[in-house]
């Protein structure tokens, strides 16, 4: 099987390590569209023009799913990628929340994390309280994405701005919806003094993919293809240096 991963830029790559990780394609496209990142920011007119813009790329290429690994493309722009389609589209948040329904309490207190565009997107918080996850509190990060871009995922500065978001926050569980996030999952989890679940939009999409039928463990590595619109050959770079840790 071939699939496709969108992200708007670099960040994507955390979810296509789980993918690489399990095996689960033959061979993966990957596509950034790192002259226009950071998309959290925007709105969602223009995270909507910019994903089907990515969606007439991918159409050049025979894949057989298309996976956003952007929360904020997930949170605005799926069910309009979906309607066009030639191929399945999945994206993050829904995976994320089924991870959380089987492995969190619903009394549980759950920290949502992530870009502007995902938390005001309230895409989590609906579908978590479609599960009956009401203990909910979802707060923008976006400082973590310029930080792990400087390749941050550790010190005083990390520690400062996770004291700026999180308080004395003691969340059962922490939704890391952001495609940048898992790279400081550790620090996170430290914050909270390691008896925190952190749900990992990788994890959680691998676990869907399977679940659902869409993809089957392969024998081998997939073949990668690297795209951007901008820099390819940093993406490229940065890709090497990720897949790897
Ligand atoms: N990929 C984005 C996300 O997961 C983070 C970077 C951006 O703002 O474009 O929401």
């Amino acid at each position: 099987m071939r699939a496709g991963v969108f992200d708007s830029g670099v960040g994507g790559l955390t979810v296509l390590k789980s993918l690489v990780d399990h095996n689960l394609f033959d061979e993966i496209i990957y596509f950034g569209d790192t002259a226009r990142v950071p998309y959290g920011p925007k709105d969602k007119n223009t995270i909507i023009r910019y994903s089907l813009e990515a969606l007439e790329f991918f159409k050049n290429f025979d894949i057989d799913i298309l996976i956003t690994a952007c929360n904020s493309v997930s949170a605005y722009a799926i069910q309009e990628m979906q309607e066009v389609a030639p191929f399945p589209v999945v994206g993050v948040i829904e995976p994320g929340v089924m991870a959380v329904t089987k492995r969190i309490d619903p009394d549980s207190l759950i920290l949502i994390i992530g870009t502007n565009a995902t938390i005001n997107s309230k895409r989590y918080q609906k579908m978590l309280q479609k599960h009956g996850y009401n203990n909910l509190i979802a707060k923008p990060t976006p400082l973590f994405v310029p930080l792990v871009e400087e390749e941050i995922f550790s010190g005083e500065i990390l520690e400062a701005t996770m004291r700026h978001y999180f308080g004395d926050l003691k969340p059962d569980a922490v939704i890391l919806g952001c495609t940048h996030f898992p790279l400081i999952q550790d620090a996170i989890k430290s914050y909270f003094h390691h008896k925190t679940t952190l749900i990992h939009s990788g994890e959680a999409i691998v676990e869907h993919l399977e679940q659902r039928g869409l993809a089957k463990p392969s024998t081998t590595t997939p073949t990668l293809k690297f795209f951007a619109s901008e820099n390819p050959e940093k993406l490229k770079k940065i890709a090497q240096k990720w897949l790897k840790s």
